[in-house]
């Protein structure tokens, strides 16, 4: 066959043909399946000019969205499910383990870290009053002695500190005692929306889907020997459980936040880390 005048099917085989020189076996292997599937996509969708360039300027203005604080690349990834994805593909189950949900975009390295019992909120935060404790253990029920947590979340006004640029506040690394206990004090997570007035918040619109996530206390807990375990804690009862935004939700991730007759919330769970 000519190898200049391509037709829709022909031209697949050429760009791919054209590739087989790429020395890295893993990168050929991830750019002929990128490849294919855009071209299948295409295909299949028949966009007109004006619909792919819509597409481009589409791209083009999520990348122009991203800057300290906001990732929009990320939100899209988020919330059309690939976060999950790859999270469920590389997270293995192990029985017994505590399971993963998605990072999310406001997780930020190097928080302070803060002794045991301490109150990551800042004097005047909005929220109700909530202690959290626990234990982190391995597979065998085991303590794991000085295990690190980085706990973050929201204030009851569904804010990140991150996002409203006041210092950090609502974030911190704990770690566990001797016998693999903790315990420290925040605000009650709320449901809030992911950020919403960008490119990421018009595609939800366009869709027909809202951008809300159901309260959730953010947790990222590690320790030598045993795999990083990226996971939220859920708000029991949440409306939007049923359907977050960006389909973290799992059932044993759920936990009853209590309120006692004082008026403080407690909760309670303990984290199983798989060896790594
Ligand atoms: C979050 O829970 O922080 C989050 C996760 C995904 C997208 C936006 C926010
Ligand atoms: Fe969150």
């Amino acid at each position: 066959m000519s190898i200049r005048n391509f037709n829709a099917d022909s031209l697949t085989a050429e760009v791919l043909r054209r590739m087989e020189s790429t020395r890295d076996p893993r990168l050929k292997e991830v750019m002929a399946s990128f490849v294919k599937h855009l071209h299948a996509f295409v295909r299949e969708v028949r966009p007109t000019q004006d619909e792919w360039f819509k597409g481009i300027e589409f791209l083009t203005e999520t990348g122009h969205w991203c800057k300290d604080g906001r990732q929009e690349f990320i939100l899209m990834s988020d919330t059309l499910g690939v976060s999950m994805l790859v999270d469920f593909i590389n997270y293995g189950k192990a029985e017994g383990a505590t399971e993963s949900t998605v990072l999310g975009p406001f997780f930020v390295e190097g928080a302070p870290e803060l002794p045991l019992g301490a109150n990551i909120a800042k004097p005047g935060t909005p929220g109700e009053p909530l202690t959290v404790s626990g234990t982190v253990k391995d597979l065998e029920g085991k303590p794991i002695a000085g295990a690190s947590l980085d706990i973050w979340e929201t204030s009851g006004d569904g804010f990140y500190d991150v996002q409203q640029k006041e210092g950090t506040n609502l974030r911190a690394r704990f770690r566990a005692d001797d016998h693999g206990k903790f315990n420290f004090k925040c605000v009650l997570p709320v449901s809030y929306p992911v950020p919403s007035d960008g490119p990421v918040g018009r595609m939800l619109t366009a869709t027909g889907r809202h951008p809300m996530r159901p309260g959730h206390l953010h947790t990222l807990l590690s320790a030598p020997g045993f795999d990083r375990l990226v996971t939220h804690l859920f708000v029991k009862g949440d409306k939007y459980l049923d359907s977050d935004a960006v389909f973290g939700v799992k059932d044993s991730l759920i936990v009853d936040f209590k309120k006692s007759p004082s008026g403080e919330y407690t909760a309670q769970y303990d984290f199983v880390l798989k060896p790594s």
